[in-house]
């Protein structure tokens, strides 16, 4: 693992994955474990007792809710595309069976390792056949995030879209989220999906987050955390969507596992939204 993925907040990549191995029937991602090694161990397990014990239940839950969305949007859509922003070392291209477009997007260095690894374990018919387009790109960069605009609406063209954001838009600048929120209205057609998660104003006074702010800091060597919170009032100024579901990981824990570890306040506040291109 290359020092630039390992560190900063592209380190988290691994600790989610690990995460997701955990209760494999709450996630359902088969895949996950590939990208497990012992570094990434000993980064979840510092994680673990030093931050928040509960990230399986949580990462497995949201992984549940953004994949259940995508088998019911194939599903109704001919020739989809799914675009992945932030896609970090997730697996739902290979986790779905349709002739989708995949289209996925996060920093060079991920993107490198992520495309090198996976079609190493497609060629060892470790991973199913697919084509997955991997696009290396800082998000917070906005010569970038143009370029990114012209990928997509050269690909999406008049397709359907599902466009997903995991457990990133807490990390970007409030600029980039604004203008990527605005290029995606501009790409994608009426009926077309946005899905994310988000973190609120509050988060700060949860202790789990106060911990987490220092494990990154200290641990994964990231600058001081400004974190990017917002509630559902600036969702509701989002142009070109509307809200079609807001649901938080206490119910989406509800909704696909018997665990019950995600339903007191203590917990992270990991608050989802489902938004329609109108
Ligand atoms: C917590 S991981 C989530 C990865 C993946 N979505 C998942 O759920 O497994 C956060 C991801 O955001 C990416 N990321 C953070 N800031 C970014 C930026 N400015 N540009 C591109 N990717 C970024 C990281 O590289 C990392 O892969």
């Amino acid at each position: 693992m290359t020092e630039d993925i390992r560190k900063g907040v592209a380190g988290t990549a691994f600790v989610v994955n690990h995460s997701r191995t955990k209760l494999p029937e709450v996630s359902q991602d088969i895949y996950a474990h590939l990208w497990v090694n012992q570094e990434s161990v000993e980064m979840w397990d510092r994680f673990a007792s030093q931050v928040y014990p509960n990230d399986d239940a949580n990462l497995c839950s949201r992984t549940r809710f953004f994949l259940e969305n995508l088998r019911d949007f194939i599903s109704k859509n001919p020739d989809p595309a799914f675009v992945d922003l932030a896609s970090g070392f997730d697996n739902y291209p290979f986790l779905v069976e349709s002739a989708c477009r995949f289209l996925e997007f996060d920093c060079e260095g991920t993107m490198a390792y992520k495309r090198c690894m996976v079609d190493q374990w497609m060629t060892e018919g470790k991973l199913p056949i697919r084509k997955v387009e991997y696009h290396p790109t800082d998000l917070n960069d906005p010569f970038q995030r143009g370029k990114m605009q012209r990928i997509l609406a050269e690909t999406i063209g008049n397709r359907p879209s599902m466009v997903t954001m995991q457990g990133v838009t807490y990390y970007l600048e409030k600029e980039a989220l604004d203008d990527i929120f605005r290029l995606l209205a501009a790409v994608q057609q009426k009926d077309s999906l946005l899905l994310f998660d988000y973190w609120r104003p509050d988060a700060l006074e949860y202790d789990t987050m106060m911990r987490f702010k220092k494990f990154l800091e200290e641990d994964l060597g990231c600058a001081e955390q400004k974190w990017n919170l917002f509630d559902r009032s600036y969702i509701r100024t989002i142009p070109g969507y509307e809200e079609i579901e807001s649901t938080e990981i206490a119910e989406l824990e509800r909704r696909y596992s018997t665990t019950r570890r995600l339903q007191q306040r203590e917990k992270i506040p990991g608050f989802y939204s489902v938004l329609r291109r109108t």
